[in-house]
């Protein structure tokens, strides 16, 4: 741990079956004109809607309501929502979703009491919040981005043809988060493996930097095998509460700051599935997975000591009698063969990019400089295209 660093964390979090019974306790700590925020309807489907309005009515409280949230959350959106949040003199935002609800809820919170436009403030001119926040709380219903416990939120504006995400610091964190893994159960597998990826890949673009020894390196092998092992089951039988739970976890850490301390950080892999979702609208997960390979391929020679110990460390491969280079190799042939396994897209083409985007997508991709090598735009269309 050579770097001097801080470690903070606000939210707090509540896990497991019965974790709800825990919003009652955290709503009486503020006031009384809730903004309830969820998606396109997989809670009404699941009854979870109905558990939540009830709570909210023994609260006493006064809900309006955002619904409708669409996966990668857009700068429409985001306007409308801050619109009701301000007529409904908004006290606090209880955020019932994904990674979509939980990142829109951040956006309107740091725009209702702000005179700017939301997208240019915050997602073109990155500059930070000098409004009152609104506060916000989560009950999360799918694992993968960590939203749950970051200061995460990634809006996409479709006229600009660009998806964009900025990091807010604690004040914009959750105050809470209730994460019971039985709500994950009713996912799509399409979206639970999506999700699985994305955990994996935040966990990748924390490791894949630096060449000290350093413990945030170690966490994050613990977390991947755990993952990996965890996913398995869960593709076999997605019922698996044991398997789920785990999942559900690796994610929260994965991405609320710990296994970055002391390091440099990549995030190139998702620089370019956020430009492929910009074009796309593709499954934020999916992207991912989509560009992965052709990236670390690239890149693995300028970080060939790591990619060998993610080799053994994490896939388990053999290293008698064999170099960085085979080893290196041989962990990505693993990463590759476990992605197809559990179901993961492995091409952008598939994902509805073509031919005649791969220019604008490169256009649209943010280049940074914390991995193994930074590329540059003709190295970017070059991945772009192996990727296809
Ligand atoms: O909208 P509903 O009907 O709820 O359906 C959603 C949506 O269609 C569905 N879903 C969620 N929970 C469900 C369920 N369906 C059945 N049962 C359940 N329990 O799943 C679909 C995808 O949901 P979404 O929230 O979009 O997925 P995810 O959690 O992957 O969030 C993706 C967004 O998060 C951003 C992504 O870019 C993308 O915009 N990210 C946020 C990050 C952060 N805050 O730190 C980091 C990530 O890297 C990521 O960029
Ligand atoms: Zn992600």
């Amino acid at each position: 741990m050579l770097g001097n660093f801080s470690y903070h964390n606000p939210t707090k979090l509540y896990f497991g079956e019965d974790s709800l019974s825990n919003l009652k306790t955290e709503l009486a700590n503020y006031g009384k004109n809730i903004l309830f925020v969820y998606g396109g309807g997989s809670i009404k489907k699941s009854g979870l809607y109905d558990e939540i309005i009830t709570i909210l009515n023994e609260c006493g409280k006064n809900v309006a309501e955002v619904a409708g949230v669409m996966p990668n959350p857009t700068s429409d959106k985001l306007n409308e929502g801050v619109a009701i949040a301000r007529e409904h003199k908004t006290d606090f935002i209880l955020a019932v979703g994904g990674g979509s609800v939980c990142d829109f809820s951040k956006a309107v919170s740091v725009s209702v009491n702000c005179g700017d436009d939301p997208w240019e403030k915050y997602f073109i001119r990155f500059e930070e919040p000098t409004c009152e926040i609104v506060p916000v709380g989560c009950v999360l219903t799918m694992a993968g981005t960590g939203s749950e416990m970051n200061g995460g939120s990634v809006i996409t504006n479709h006229e600009a043809k660009l998806k964009i995400g900025h990091v807010f610091g604690d004040d914009v964190m959750p105050k809470f988060s209730i994460l019971n893994p039985r709500y994950t159960m009713t996912l799509p597998k399409y979206q639970m493996a999506a999700g699985i990826y994305d955990i994996l890949n935040h966990i990748c673009e924390q490791y894949f930097s630096g060449e000290d020894d350093n413990t945030s390196d170690y966490i994050s092998e613990g977390l991947m095998k755990s993952l990996i092992h965890s996913s398995r089951i869960a593709v076999e039988n997605p019922q698996d509460y044991e398997a789920r739970s785990n999942i559900m976890w690796t994610a929260t850490w994965a991405l609320n700051t710990l296994v970055s301390r002391g390091k440099s950080e990549d995030w190139m892999v998702h620089m370019l599935g956020q430009a492929v979702g910009a074009y796309t609208d593709a499954t934020h997960g999916m992207t991912l997975a989509a560009v992965s390979l052709p990236y670390y391929r690239y890149i693995m020679p300028y970080g060939l000591k790591k990619f060998a110990r993610f080799a053994t460390e994490v896939w388990g491969v053999s290293a008698e009698g064999k170099t960085d280079e085979q080893l290196a190799n041989e962990g990505l042939f693993a990463m590759e063969s476990w992605m197809k396994e559990i179901g993961l897209v492995m091409n952008i083409s598939e994902l509805g990019a073509t031919e005649d985007m791969i220019e604008g997508i490169a256009d649209a991709t943010i280049i940074l400089n914390g991995g193994y090598n930074v590329l540059d735009r003709d190295e970017i269309v070059q991945i772009l295209k192996a990727s296809m």
